[in-house]
């Protein structure tokens, strides 16, 4: 099958097999090589990708359900932040939210989708996170970065309702 999306702001085009996965297609023939694969059965989330601006795990999408759609992978997660992904970059580095970093892309990723709210509560951090695993940091300081992203752009709030 013949299909296109929107892949990080450019559209493009390929010839896919009915049985491949999206993270397939994303990594063998388009290049986006963060997305990363890891248990392969929609646990790990290492290949998360935003469809239509919301979290998938692309393991477990195919390729041809991705015709027509907008994907984002980490590589177009510092282009749709523009002047605010420095902050972001920061936070993961100064707070060491990453060690051997196979998970940080699908964690770019969650972040994202948090990042296009107006506004999200730590528990909705927590929430996000609970989808992704992290086998080297202990999450916590993972979650500190995922709330000093929010808050130095404004979006995170006390309470629990948004
Ligand atoms: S590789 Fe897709 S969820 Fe683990
Ligand atoms: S930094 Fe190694 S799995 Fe998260």
């Amino acid at each position: 099958m013949r299909i296109a999306l929107d892949l990080n702001g450019a559209q493009v085009e390929a010839d896919v097999e009915p049985s491949v996965s999206l993270a397939d297609l994303l990594r063998t023939k388009l290049g986006a090589l963060s997305v990363h694969l890891g248990c392969e059965q929609g646990v790990c989330g290492a290949c998360a990708v935003l469809v239509d601006g919301r979290t998938v795990r692309s393991c477990l999408m195919l390729a041809v359900q991705g015709d027509g759609r907008s994907v984002t992978t980490a590589e177009g997660v510092p282009r749709r932040r523009r002047g605010e992904w420095a902050a972001i970059e920061s936070a993961f580095v100064e707070l060491n939210a990453f060690q051997c970093g196979f998970c940080t892309s699908g964690m770019v990723v969650a972040l994202e989708e948090l990042l296009s709210r107006e506004a999200v509560t730590r528990s909705e951090v927590a929430a996000q996170l609970s989808g992704q695993i992290c086998r080297c940091t202990g999450y916590a300081p993972i979650v500190e970065a995922f709330e000093r992203a929010l808050a130095s752009s404004g979006r995170l709030c006390d309470g629990d309702e948004t």
